[in-house]
């Protein structure tokens, strides 16, 4: 006879429930594969009034799962970083096996939680891209490589509401809200758009494909709120498509980190990456590209990456949660933010009149800035014009002392915006 293997549940809501009954509907090709039977003997929520579609034991007292010693894994899908992160703890301090979903709280808290398990599994593969195992790609499958490159479309919503502008000519809000009512977006959607949710899943990423322990204010993050149907226009034009990525690259002993709108090429894999899908490219020194496409947001997807944590705790082949059993001799750094390079594209609104253009070209040579490419379209402002320039490659920091130069123009009639080129 098989033996049980009891879970606890905190948090019952989208990806919660598609857990329960997940485990019950695939109950037999789930247990043939873990060789055990999964019994989902608990389930926490805050309010015990609001109805749930689940039939398990629900209480509001956490000290149930706990204090319970037939509970062998505890599954966070509560949300927060703070208070969830005293969860995990006080689930591995109860020798409990922990799962968790919770990017946010791991983007702060990954390498403490590492610390307090010790040889105790910790599964966090609904962390990242919903139902894509990338967490175990990274970890196991690409283990005999040095990751070179990671680009990846991390964020759904986000991905959805650019896919709606590109597409159908949707107005950000109306794509915003019908991403919420499918389900996709975060409790608080401004993660979503703003690029952080992605940020937290890159520094996963990163962590187990580098060893890097960054936190979210050490990187690059930038969302999709300032995109307008001219950045639009002018990446079809030259024949890019833009999208949220997470870009990861490492060059000699140094490794940028970046999240931030993107033009990428429309032919590159990635751009074809539409809605609410997510997409991510892996190059490793010895295997080349490798690329995984998928789900990344919604219940049963999450759901789906949950339950492949609770199989392989089962089975027992526990390492140390992101995948580094020792320090590496030579180990990876953090390139500044000012030192990553890019293509630049940036958006003006200036008075049209002589001058304008000399005074902004002066400014970009006076950075060692070279146009690469350059739009000039009539603006509804009366006398004024929108310039669209694409620059060859530079650096952050002459960028920035380059806005920071344009902006104090006379003639520069609104905040300029950059969006960065990735032409490989
Ligand atoms: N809100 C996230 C997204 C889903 O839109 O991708 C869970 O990470």
């Amino acid at each position: 006879m098989m033996k049980n293997i009891n879970i606890g549940v905190i948090g019952v809501g989208v990806v919660g429930t598609s857990v329960i009954k997940i485990l019950q509907e695939n109950k037999e090709i789930i247990s043939a594969r873990a060789g055990a039977n999964v019994v989902v003997k608990k389930g926490v929520i805050r309010n015990l009034s609001k109805a749930r579609d689940v039939n398990i034991p629900l209480s509001d007292n956490i000290d149930e799962i706990f204090k319970d010693d037939e509970i062998d894994i505890v599954i966070e899908l509560m949300g927060g970083v703070e208070e969830a992160y005293e969860i995990a703890k006080k689930a591995l301090q109860n020798k409990k096996a922990l799962i968790t979903a919770n990017k946010a709280m791991l983007a702060y808290h990954r390498y403490d939680l590492q610390k307090i398990a010790k040889d105790i599994p910790i599964g966090f593969e609904a962390s990242v891209c919903g139902g894509i195992p990338i967490i175990k790609a990274l970890k196991d499958g690409l283990g005999a490589n040095h990751i070179l490159a990671l680009k990846g479309i991390l964020n759904g919503t986000s991905n959805y509401i650019l896919t709606q502008m590109i597409q159908e000519n949707q107005d950000f809000n109306d794509a915003l809200s019908q991403a919420q009512k499918l389900g996709y977006a975060e409790a608080d959607p401004s993660l979503d758009i703003n690029g952080i949710d992605a940020g937290h899943k890159l520094l996963i990423l990163a962590s187990l494909a580098y060893g890097i322990d960054a936190k979210p204010q050490d990187i690059i993050i930038e969302g999709i709120e300032s995109i307008n149907s001219d950045d639009i226009e002018f990446a079809n034009e030259f024949g890019y498509s833009i999208k949220l990525l997470g870009i990861a690259k490492k060059e000699g002993n140094e490794v940028e980190l970046r999240v931030h709108p993107t033009m990428i090429n429309k032919n590159q894999m990635i751009a074809k990456v539409e809605g609410v899908m997510n997409g991510i490219s892996v190059i490793g020194d010895r295997v080349g590209e490798t690329l995984y496409y998928g789900a990344g947001a919604g219940g049963d997807a999450t759901a789906s990456a949950v339950i492949s944590d609770i199989i392989e705790i089962i089975r027992g082949k526990s390492s140390l949660m992101l995948g580094f059993e020792n320090s590496p001799h030579t180990p990876l750094s953090l390139k500044s933010k000012d030192s990553i390079k890019s293509h630049y594209y940036i958006r003006l609104l200036a008075i049209d009149k002589p001058g304008v253009l000399a005074q902004i070209a002066s400014i970009m040579s006076k950075n060692n800035i070279s146009i690469s490419a350059f739009l000039q379209k009539e603006s509804k402002q009366k006398n004024s014009a929108k310039i669209l320039f694409a620059t060859h490659v530079t650096t952050e920091y002459a960028i920035k002392n380059t806005i920071t130069e344009i902006k104090k123009l006379d003639s520069i009639l609104q905040e300029p915006y950059i969006i960065r080129i990735e032409d490989e």
